[in-house]
């Protein structure tokens, strides 16, 4: 399985994708998270992208492609793999199909999972992450059992910087006006598989397993 989740940010990207790798053992590769571990080991590419996330704006895409030719060469992405939040611009797409011919691989779907802005703003606004294992939860709809301490691992709960009501309106006119043009790009070359994500996340999965055949 070789596949991208293209969708607005809260549409579920993130908390389908740990699903479907725990269910078929890929890797799961999301820029997001990446950027964010950089950002708080201060690297090189950490200082640079701060700014721009913390803003809801996107990471050049320079940056974002040189980031990713080094991840899809690692052992772990042979079994195959799940792209959460990258491709995110037409150039980053591009990038991408040339690399893959540089890695003789072939990508089997972009999935593009739907949701209006409203249900966006609500799921992100509510957000809670694990420090510690990344878990992802909401304080609504899917809460921790013990106030502050992830389910999982014990680790401490927190909320995403970006996931302020200002940056997440920016987040969504960046996905409108960057991000979207990659449905018609997809769907050109017959790759898109659409996934209504506004139902509940059990509901979304079905659907998303459905659709990959898997
Ligand atoms: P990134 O981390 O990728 O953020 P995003 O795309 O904005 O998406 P999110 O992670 O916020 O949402 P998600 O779809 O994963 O939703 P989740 O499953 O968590 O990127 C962050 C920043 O990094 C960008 O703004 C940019 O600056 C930079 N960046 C990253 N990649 C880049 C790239 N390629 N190029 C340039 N810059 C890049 O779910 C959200 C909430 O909803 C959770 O609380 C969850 O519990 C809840 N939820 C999920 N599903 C359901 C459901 N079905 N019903 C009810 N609640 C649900
Ligand atoms: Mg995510």
């Amino acid at each position: 399985m070789r596949v991208i989740f293209i969708g607005p940010p809260g549409a579920g990207k993130g908390t389908q994708a740990a699903k479907v790798v725990e269910r078929h053992g890929v890797a799961h590769i999301s820029t997001g998270d990446i950027l964010r571990e950089n950002v708080k080991r201060k690297t090189p590419l950490g200082l640079k992208a701060k700014e721009f996330m913390n803003a809801g704006r996107l990471v050049p895409d320079e940056l974002i492609v040189a980031m990713m030719k080094d991840r899809l060469r690692e052992s772990d992405c042979a079994g195959g793999f799940i792209l959460d939040g990258f491709p995110r611009t037409v150039p980053q797409a591009q990038a991408l199909d040339a690399l893959m011919v540089e890695l003789d691989l072939e990508l089997d779907a972009a999935v593009l999972f739907q949701v209006d802005d409203e249900t966006v703003v609500e799921r992100l606004s509510g957000r809670r992450l694990c420090r510690k294992c990344g878990a992802i939860y909401h304080a609504v709809f899917h809460p921790t059992a013990a106030e502050g301490v992830c389910d999982a691992c014990g680790g401490e709960i927190y909320q995403r910087d970006d996931d302020k009501e200002a940056v997440i309106r920016n987040r969504l006119t960046v996905y409108h006006s960057q991000t979207a043009p990659l449905i018609d790009y997809y769907r050109s070359c017959g790759r898109l598989l659409e996934v209504d994500a506004a139902g509940s996340s059990d509901a979304v999965l079905v659907a998303l397993e459905k659709r990959l055949g898997a």
